[in-house]
């Protein structure tokens, strides 16, 4: 069992939210623009899960999962507080305002250059939330790769446990300057937007770390 705190229980944070409470981790929900919404989604999750502030969700959460819009991301760390010590997975895509990377940086170290001190992960922002809640917990055969990136190796292996219990396959594509196949926009020879599964993840690890294309992306029956 771990201790999740989520900030922003919408469509993705809210799918991990519901699988982690599935997978028997205890979950604290948080930041809302109506905190009666959050308070009924807690409930329907069960006695797993409470609703609370941002800071509440982060102190003494062993993973905190960061998962708003992009353009209210400050506002979101800004209720959250220190972060100095936290793991944290950061599942947010650079769609619409807000202050973003500069040219050749990748969105994940920008976004961990945010978060002052944290233990900086990225992971579940390339499917969408319907086909990742329709895919978690498949057989081991075909089951869905959720990339993982960031320069904490021991952070990383907490996150990979993390999202093996959900029933995804965890597969850590490397280091924040080298993640840029992870990020947005969905285009040819990244790995954003597509599913992948084991077999396919190794030829994109090779690829990545050896500085060179990924192979084409795979189409699934
Ligand atoms: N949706 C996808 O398919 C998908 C896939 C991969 C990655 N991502 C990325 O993951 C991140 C989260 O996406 P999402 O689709 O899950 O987002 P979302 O559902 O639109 O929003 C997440 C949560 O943030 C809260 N929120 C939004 N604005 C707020 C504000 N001004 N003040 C307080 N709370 C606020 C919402 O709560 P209330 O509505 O209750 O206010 C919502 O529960 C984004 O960066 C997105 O790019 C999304």
């Amino acid at each position: 069992m771990v201790k999740i705190g989520i900030i922003g229980a919408g469509h993705i944070g809210g799918n991990v939210a519901r699988q982690a409470v599935r997978a028997g981790h205890e979950v604290v929900v948080s930041f809302s623009r109506d905190p009666e919404t959050l308070r009924a989604f807690a409930a329907d999750l069960g006695e797993r899960a409470v609703a609370g502030t941002p800071r509440e969700a982060v102190t003494g959460a062993e993973l905190t999962v960061l998962s708003v819009p992009w353009g209210v991301i400050d506002a979101a760390l800004e209720q959250a507080g220190t972060l100095d010590g936290a793991l944290v997975v950061d599942t947010t895509n650079q769609f619409g305002p807000g202050p973003g990377p500069e040219a050749g940086q990748t969105a994940a170290a920008f976004n961990a250059a945010r978060l002052p001190g944290a233990r900086y992960t990225k992971s579940f922002n390339t499917l969408t939330a319907g086909f990742q809640a329709q895919v978690a917990d498949r057989p081991l055969e075909t089951r869905v790769v959720q990339w993982i990136c960031g320069d904490d190796p021991a952070a990383k292996a907490v996150v990979a446990d993390f999202v093996d219990s959900l029933g995804y396959l965890p597969i850590d594509l490397g280091g924040l300057a080298d993640c840029a196949v992870m990020e947005s926009p969905r285009r040819p020879g990244a790995v954003y937007g597509e599913e992948y599964r084991r077999a396919d993840a190794e030829g994109v690890v090779a690829a990545v770390r050896a500085g060179r294309p990924i192979p084409p992306t795979p189409a699934y029956e």
